[in-house]
Protein backbone atom coordinates (compact mmCIF):
# COMPACT_ATOMS: atom_id res chain seq x y z
CA UNK A 1 0.00 0.00 0.00
CA UNK A 2 1.52 3.23 -0.69
CA UNK A 3 0.75 6.73 1.25
CA UNK A 4 -1.33 9.56 -0.53
CA UNK A 5 -1.21 11.65 2.27
CA UNK A 6 2.12 12.33 4.46
CA UNK A 7 1.89 15.30 7.02
CA UNK A 8 4.92 15.82 9.10
CA UNK A 9 5.00 17.94 11.64
CA UNK A 10 2.97 20.94 10.61
CA UNK A 11 2.47 24.49 12.15
CA UNK A 12 0.86 27.14 11.18
CA UNK A 13 0.31 30.86 12.67
CA UNK A 14 -1.83 33.13 12.15
CA UNK A 15 -0.53 36.40 13.82
CA UNK A 16 -0.52 35.22 17.08
CA UNK A 17 -2.98 32.13 17.25
CA UNK A 18 -1.20 28.98 16.78
CA UNK A 19 -3.69 27.20 14.58
CA UNK A 20 -1.81 23.98 14.26
CA UNK A 21 0.88 23.30 16.20
CA UNK A 22 2.74 20.58 14.93
CA UNK A 23 0.61 18.14 13.40
CA UNK A 24 2.02 14.60 11.48
CA UNK A 25 -1.00 12.33 9.84
CA UNK A 26 -0.63 9.82 7.35
CA UNK A 27 -3.14 8.32 5.02
CA UNK A 28 -2.64 4.99 2.80
CA UNK A 29 -4.47 4.27 -0.50
CA UNK A 30 -7.77 3.36 0.30
CA UNK A 31 -7.53 4.05 3.86
CA UNK A 32 -10.71 6.50 5.33
CA UNK A 33 -9.54 8.40 8.26
CA UNK A 34 -12.45 11.35 10.22
CA UNK A 35 -10.83 13.95 11.80
CA UNK A 36 -12.78 15.48 14.71
CA UNK A 37 -12.38 17.66 17.22
CA UNK A 38 -13.78 21.19 18.85
CA UNK A 39 -14.63 24.43 16.68
CA UNK A 40 -11.47 26.16 16.56
CA UNK A 41 -9.13 22.78 16.75
CA UNK A 42 -7.48 24.06 13.54
CA UNK A 43 -9.47 21.41 11.41
CA UNK A 44 -9.86 23.71 8.19
CA UNK A 45 -6.23 24.93 8.49
CA UNK A 46 -5.08 21.74 8.66
CA UNK A 47 -7.26 20.57 5.06
CA UNK A 48 -6.61 24.20 3.54
CA UNK A 49 -3.05 23.41 4.34
CA UNK A 50 -3.42 20.01 2.87
CA UNK A 51 -4.93 21.33 -0.62
CA UNK A 52 -2.34 24.09 -0.71
CA UNK A 53 -4.11 26.83 0.15
CA UNK A 54 -1.93 28.35 2.97
CA UNK A 55 1.50 27.52 3.01
CA UNK A 56 2.01 26.18 6.84
CA UNK A 57 4.55 28.20 8.73
CA UNK A 58 6.49 25.00 9.28
CA UNK A 59 6.25 21.31 8.30
CA UNK A 60 5.48 19.51 5.04
CA UNK A 61 2.35 18.17 2.96
CA UNK A 62 3.09 15.46 0.74
CA UNK A 63 -0.25 14.75 -1.18
CA UNK A 64 0.22 11.60 -4.00
CA UNK A 65 4.01 12.01 -3.51
CA UNK A 66 4.19 15.91 -4.42
CA UNK A 67 4.02 18.92 -3.16
CA UNK A 68 0.36 20.35 -3.05
CA UNK A 69 1.23 23.66 -4.18
CA UNK A 70 2.34 22.42 -7.66
CA UNK A 71 -1.03 22.53 -9.74
CA UNK A 72 0.22 19.30 -11.37
CA UNK A 73 -0.47 17.23 -8.04
CA UNK A 74 -3.37 19.59 -6.91
CA UNK A 75 -4.91 17.38 -10.17
CA UNK A 76 -4.60 14.03 -8.15
CA UNK A 77 -6.78 15.84 -5.34
CA UNK A 78 -10.69 15.79 -4.61
CA UNK A 79 -11.54 19.20 -2.91
CA UNK A 80 -15.13 19.91 -0.99
CA UNK A 81 -14.48 22.99 0.93
CA UNK A 82 -16.51 24.70 3.27
CA UNK A 83 -18.41 27.68 1.68
CA UNK A 84 -17.34 28.08 -1.72
CA UNK A 85 -19.76 28.83 -3.96
CA UNK A 86 -19.77 28.06 -7.97
CA UNK A 87 -20.73 29.33 -11.00
CA UNK A 88 -24.03 30.21 -10.80
CA UNK A 89 -24.96 30.99 -14.21
CA UNK A 90 -23.76 27.84 -15.42
CA UNK A 91 -26.02 24.55 -15.28
CA UNK A 92 -25.35 21.68 -13.06
CA UNK A 93 -23.96 19.38 -16.10
CA UNK A 94 -21.51 22.45 -17.19
CA UNK A 95 -19.98 22.89 -13.53
CA UNK A 96 -19.54 19.69 -12.95
CA UNK A 97 -17.78 19.09 -16.42
CA UNK A 98 -16.00 21.87 -16.15
CA UNK A 99 -14.77 20.70 -13.00
CA UNK A 100 -13.31 17.26 -14.17
CA UNK A 101 -11.84 18.95 -17.23
CA UNK A 102 -9.94 21.18 -14.33
CA UNK A 103 -8.83 17.63 -12.45
CA UNK A 104 -7.41 16.33 -16.05
CA UNK A 105 -9.56 13.47 -15.53
CA UNK A 106 -11.51 11.07 -18.43
CA UNK A 107 -14.90 13.67 -18.89
CA UNK A 108 -17.15 10.70 -18.21
CA UNK A 109 -15.85 11.21 -14.35
CA UNK A 110 -18.60 13.97 -14.40
CA UNK A 111 -21.06 11.66 -15.16
CA UNK A 112 -20.33 9.48 -12.47
CA UNK A 113 -20.19 11.94 -9.96
CA UNK A 114 -23.75 13.29 -11.05
CA UNK A 115 -25.21 9.85 -10.88
CA UNK A 116 -23.35 9.45 -7.23
CA UNK A 117 -24.89 13.03 -6.13
CA UNK A 118 -28.27 11.98 -7.42
CA UNK A 119 -28.13 14.96 -9.38
CA UNK A 120 -28.58 13.73 -12.99
CA UNK A 121 -32.64 14.58 -13.21
CA UNK A 122 -30.94 18.34 -12.41
CA UNK A 123 -28.41 18.38 -14.96
CA UNK A 124 -30.10 20.88 -17.15
CA UNK A 125 -31.05 23.54 -14.31
CA UNK A 126 -29.08 26.42 -13.79
CA UNK A 127 -26.70 25.82 -10.46
CA UNK A 128 -28.36 29.01 -8.90
CA UNK A 129 -31.66 26.92 -8.82
CA UNK A 130 -30.77 24.57 -6.90
CA UNK A 131 -31.64 23.93 -3.45
CA UNK A 132 -29.67 24.42 -0.72
CA UNK A 133 -29.66 20.79 -0.10
CA UNK A 134 -28.50 20.63 -4.30
CA UNK A 135 -26.07 22.59 -3.81
CA UNK A 136 -24.21 21.49 -1.46
CA UNK A 137 -24.64 18.17 -3.37
CA UNK A 138 -23.14 19.98 -6.38
CA UNK A 139 -20.08 20.79 -3.94
CA UNK A 140 -19.45 17.21 -3.40
CA UNK A 141 -19.83 16.21 -7.01
CA UNK A 142 -17.30 18.83 -8.08
CA UNK A 143 -14.72 16.96 -5.46
CA UNK A 144 -15.25 13.13 -6.89
CA UNK A 145 -14.60 13.96 -10.58
CA UNK A 146 -11.50 13.01 -11.75
CA UNK A 147 -10.59 9.78 -9.70
CA UNK A 148 -8.79 11.57 -6.88
CA UNK A 149 -6.23 9.78 -4.78
CA UNK A 150 -7.18 11.72 -1.92
CA UNK A 151 -10.28 12.96 -1.26
CA UNK A 152 -10.46 15.69 1.52
CA UNK A 153 -14.18 16.53 2.50
CA UNK A 154 -14.25 19.91 5.19
CA UNK A 155 -17.78 19.04 6.88
CA UNK A 156 -19.24 17.75 3.72
CA UNK A 157 -22.72 16.66 5.17
CA UNK A 158 -23.74 20.45 6.53
CA UNK A 159 -27.06 21.15 4.65
CA UNK A 160 -27.22 17.41 3.77
CA UNK A 161 -30.59 15.65 4.77
CA UNK A 162 -30.67 12.02 6.70
CA UNK A 163 -31.22 10.04 3.52
CA UNK A 164 -28.63 12.26 1.31
CA UNK A 165 -25.87 12.14 4.31
CA UNK A 166 -26.37 7.81 4.27
CA UNK A 167 -25.70 7.78 -0.05
CA UNK A 168 -23.20 9.96 0.46
CA UNK A 169 -21.70 7.86 3.18
CA UNK A 170 -22.30 4.89 0.56
CA UNK A 171 -20.39 6.64 -2.36
CA UNK A 172 -17.30 7.57 -0.39
CA UNK A 173 -17.33 4.12 0.90
CA UNK A 174 -17.30 2.86 -2.80
CA UNK A 175 -14.53 5.31 -3.78
CA UNK A 176 -12.48 4.11 -0.63
CA UNK A 177 -12.74 0.56 -1.86
CA UNK A 178 -11.31 1.80 -5.27
CA UNK A 179 -8.25 3.16 -4.02
CA UNK A 180 -9.09 6.40 -2.89
CA UNK A 181 -7.62 8.06 0.24
CA UNK A 182 -10.27 10.04 2.58
CA UNK A 183 -9.87 12.51 4.79
CA UNK A 184 -12.76 14.28 6.01
CA UNK A 185 -13.87 16.87 9.05
CA UNK A 186 -17.67 16.68 10.63
CA UNK A 187 -19.82 16.73 13.37
CA UNK A 188 -21.99 13.74 12.81
CA UNK A 189 -19.12 11.81 14.99
CA UNK A 190 -21.54 8.59 15.19
CA UNK A 191 -22.17 8.20 11.38
CA UNK A 192 -18.51 9.19 10.15
CA UNK A 193 -17.25 6.19 12.87
CA UNK A 194 -19.60 4.25 11.16
CA UNK A 195 -17.62 4.02 7.92
CA UNK A 196 -14.31 5.52 9.34
CA UNK A 197 -11.27 3.17 9.28
CA UNK A 198 -9.57 5.28 11.64
CA UNK A 199 -10.77 8.53 13.93
CA UNK A 200 -7.57 11.52 14.50
CA UNK A 201 -8.85 13.98 17.52
CA UNK A 202 -7.45 17.52 16.86
CA UNK A 203 -8.18 19.72 20.00
CA UNK A 204 -5.86 22.88 20.52
CA UNK A 205 -3.41 22.21 17.37
CA UNK A 206 -2.41 19.05 17.82
CA UNK A 207 -3.44 15.62 17.71
CA UNK A 208 -5.19 14.68 21.46
CA UNK A 209 -5.76 10.39 20.25
CA UNK A 210 -5.83 8.19 17.32
CA UNK A 211 -7.11 4.60 16.66
CA UNK A 212 -9.79 3.22 15.48
CA UNK A 213 -13.61 3.76 16.45
CA UNK A 214 -13.35 1.13 18.54
CA UNK A 215 -9.94 1.85 20.22
CA UNK A 216 -11.21 5.62 21.00
CA UNK A 217 -14.45 4.09 22.59
CA UNK A 218 -12.33 2.11 24.86
CA UNK A 219 -10.18 5.18 26.32
CA UNK A 220 -13.87 5.73 28.29
CA UNK A 221 -14.16 2.55 30.39
CA UNK A 222 -17.29 1.45 31.73
CA UNK A 223 -20.84 1.76 31.25
CA UNK A 224 -23.37 4.11 31.83
CA UNK A 225 -26.53 3.65 33.60
CA UNK A 226 -29.53 5.58 33.92
CA UNK A 227 -32.88 5.40 35.92
CA UNK A 228 -35.37 7.27 37.89
CA UNK A 229 -35.64 5.66 41.51
CA UNK A 230 -35.93 7.37 44.94
CA UNK A 231 -32.33 5.35 45.78
CA UNK A 232 -29.80 7.37 47.99
CA UNK A 233 -27.00 8.80 45.20
CA UNK A 234 -24.91 8.05 48.25
CA UNK A 235 -25.99 4.79 48.37
CA UNK A 236 -24.60 3.96 45.29
CA UNK A 237 -21.08 5.99 45.16
CA UNK A 238 -20.90 3.48 47.94
CA UNK A 239 -21.13 0.60 45.19
CA UNK A 240 -17.04 -0.86 44.37
CA UNK A 241 -17.73 -0.48 40.71
CA UNK A 242 -18.87 3.01 40.49
CA UNK A 243 -16.93 5.47 39.19
CA UNK A 244 -19.30 8.48 39.44
CA UNK A 245 -23.46 8.97 40.56
CA UNK A 246 -25.44 12.17 40.29
CA UNK A 247 -28.81 12.63 40.38
CA UNK A 248 -31.31 15.40 39.78
CA UNK A 249 -34.58 15.11 40.77
CA UNK A 250 -35.63 11.72 40.72
CA UNK A 251 -33.33 10.79 37.64
CA UNK A 252 -29.91 8.92 38.70
CA UNK A 253 -26.77 9.25 36.07
CA UNK A 254 -24.32 6.70 37.07
CA UNK A 255 -20.92 5.88 35.36
CA UNK A 256 -19.37 2.56 36.35
CA UNK A 257 -16.54 -0.20 35.50
CA UNK A 258 -19.02 -2.69 35.18
CA UNK A 259 -22.98 -2.34 34.89
CA UNK A 260 -24.16 -5.33 36.72
CA UNK A 261 -23.32 -5.17 40.45
CA UNK A 262 -24.83 -1.80 40.38
CA UNK A 263 -28.12 -2.79 38.40
CA UNK A 264 -28.20 -5.51 41.48
CA UNK A 265 -28.15 -2.93 44.07
CA UNK A 266 -30.89 -0.52 42.35
CA UNK A 267 -33.36 -3.40 42.33
CA UNK A 268 -32.63 -4.24 45.34
CA UNK A 269 -33.24 -0.79 46.95
CA UNK A 270 -35.94 0.00 44.47
CA UNK A 271 -39.03 -1.97 43.80
CA UNK A 272 -40.53 1.01 42.37
CA UNK A 273 -37.46 1.81 39.92
CA UNK A 274 -38.29 2.84 36.39
CA UNK A 275 -36.62 3.27 33.14
CA UNK A 276 -33.44 1.22 33.79
CA UNK A 277 -30.66 2.08 31.06
CA UNK A 278 -27.52 0.37 30.69
CA UNK A 279 -25.08 2.40 27.24
CA UNK A 280 -21.71 1.89 26.15
CA UNK A 281 -19.96 5.50 26.29
CA UNK A 282 -20.69 7.18 22.93
CA UNK A 283 -17.93 8.73 20.85
CA UNK A 284 -19.31 12.25 21.31
CA UNK A 285 -18.69 11.40 25.30
CA UNK A 286 -15.11 9.97 24.63
CA UNK A 287 -14.87 13.18 22.28
CA UNK A 288 -15.54 15.91 24.47
CA UNK A 289 -14.11 13.43 27.72
CA UNK A 290 -10.63 14.08 25.30
CA UNK A 291 -10.89 18.01 24.09
CA UNK A 292 -11.63 21.06 26.21
CA UNK A 293 -14.63 22.96 24.60
CA UNK A 294 -12.78 26.08 23.17
CA UNK A 295 -15.73 27.87 22.36
CA UNK A 296 -17.35 28.03 25.75
CA UNK A 297 -13.72 28.51 27.37
CA UNK A 298 -13.69 31.73 24.27
CA UNK A 299 -17.66 32.79 25.10
N1 LIG B 1 -7.85 33.52 8.77
C1 LIG B 1 -7.63 33.44 10.08
N2 LIG B 1 -7.06 34.47 10.76
C2 LIG B 1 -6.83 34.40 12.08
N3 LIG B 1 -7.12 33.34 12.84
C3 LIG B 1 -7.69 32.27 12.25
C4 LIG B 1 -7.98 32.28 10.85
N4 LIG B 1 -8.56 31.08 10.53
C5 LIG B 1 -8.61 30.38 11.68
N5 LIG B 1 -8.10 31.09 12.71
C6 LIG B 1 -7.96 30.62 14.11
O1 LIG B 1 -7.18 29.44 14.11
C7 LIG B 1 -7.71 28.47 15.00
C8 LIG B 1 -8.08 27.21 14.24
O2 LIG B 1 -9.17 27.49 13.38
P1 LIG B 1 -9.75 26.44 12.33
O3 LIG B 1 -8.62 25.82 11.60
O4 LIG B 1 -10.80 27.13 11.54
O5 LIG B 1 -10.41 25.36 13.32
P2 LIG B 1 -11.63 24.34 13.09
O6 LIG B 1 -11.83 24.15 11.63
O7 LIG B 1 -11.21 23.10 13.81
O8 LIG B 1 -12.83 24.96 13.75
C9 LIG B 1 -8.88 29.14 15.70
O9 LIG B 1 -8.40 29.71 16.90
C10 LIG B 1 -9.29 30.21 14.71
O10 LIG B 1 -9.92 31.28 15.39
MG1 LIG C 1 -13.56 24.28 10.36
Amino acid sequence: MSSVLAVNNLRHRYGAVEALAGVSLSIQEGEFVALLGPNGAGKTTLVRSIVGLIKPTSGTVTVAGGDPAKAIVRRRLGVVQQDVGFPRTLTVAEVVEGAAARAGGDPATAQRALDEMGLDEVRKRRASDLSGGQQQRLQLAMGLVGDPALLVLDEPTVGLDVSARRAFWLTLAERRRGGTGILLTTHIVEEAAAVADRVVVLDGGRVVAEGTPDELRRLLPGRRISARTRVPVEAIRAVDDVVSASAEADRMVITAIHAEPVVRVLLDLDRDLRDLEVATPSLDEVLSELTTDRERVAA
